[in-house]
């Protein structure tokens, strides 16, 4: 019987349920509950199974350059940011409300870590992800412009529930690529969500974009339902030279 059982449970691709039958069968701590919480339990381990095998497809397709957590990020670190803002974003309402999250700071003080935390989030449940470089981007979309398939790359990554555009600022983007890059955000605008990263302030936007009126449009719509995060602090990435400067510091002081 239970071979029987087993195929069907297969032919369903109930697989999890198919695993774990055999010990909740000879169980007895389940002896006292109804049939139906027996079977709200089988089914209950089976979804689980079934969002976080679709989580780690998304996750694994996501592009992510590391994979690190809220939990990994030590805010203690940062006293600039709001350790509770960023927990209330991990909660996802940007994502059905179709808001914005700009992260603002220098180098090393963790905006790529808190992008890839959120976007990790909203893989677990579901949401469908993709992290690029803004450089990777342009390259992307110019590609796609030169083999005459704009328009369907374009379509493609304004399909995704959060676009994570990760380091702005850093390499300038040429007046062909800036058409591009509002292009998709136009796109995306009131309608998904985009998280960007980006080491320049607002006001030097126009350099960055090679035009001050398209660096205005995308800016508009960027930040017209927008999360925006400044984070002031040291680089993370110093933080042990920090500490070895401070105690050699110490030292000549002894
Ligand atoms: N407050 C923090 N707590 C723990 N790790 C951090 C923190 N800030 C940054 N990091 C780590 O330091 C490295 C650099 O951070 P990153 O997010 O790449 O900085 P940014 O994108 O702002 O340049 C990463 O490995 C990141 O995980
Ligand atoms: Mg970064």
């Amino acid at each position: 019987m239970i071979e029987e059982l087993n195929k069907k449970l297969e032919i369903l691709d109930l697989i999890k349920i198919k695993e774990v039958l055999p010990d909740y069968i000879h169980k007895t701590s389940k002896d006292n509950l109804t049939l139906t919480e027996q079977l709200n339990y089988l089914v209950t381990e089976e979804i689980n199974y079934k969002d976080s095998r679709a989580a780690e497809g998304i996750i694994k397709a996501s592009n992510f350059p590391f994979r690190k957590t809220l939990d990994d990020y030590d805010f203690s670190f940062q006293p600039s940011l709001s350790e509770k803002q960023i927990r209330e974003l991990s909660n996802l309402s940007f994502i059905e409300n179709h808001e914005n999250i700009i992260f603002i700071g220098n180098s090393g003080v963790g905006k790529t870590h808190l992008a890839v935390s959120l976007g990790i989030e909203a893989a677990k449940h579901r949401n469908s992800v993709y992290f690029i470089t803004c450089h990777n981007l342009m390259l992307k979309l110019n590609k796609a412009q030169k083999e005459n398939r704009l328009d369907k790359q374009l379509q493609h990554l304004a399909q995704y529930k959060l676009l994570i555009i990760d380091e702005i600022g850093y390499l300038p983007v040429d007046h062909q690529g800036s058409n591009l890059f509002f292009q998709l955000i136009a796109k995306r605008y009131m309608n998904k969500s985009t998280i960007v990263t980006t080491n320049m302030p607002f006001s030097r936007w126009g350099e960055v974009f090679s035009d001050n009126t398209l660096a205005s449009a995308v800016l508009d719509r960027l930040l017209h339902y927008s999360h925006i995060i400044r984070i002031t602090g040291n680089s993370y990435r110093i933080k042990d030279k920090i500490v070895e400067s401070d105690s050699r510091t110490n030292k000549y002081n002894e």
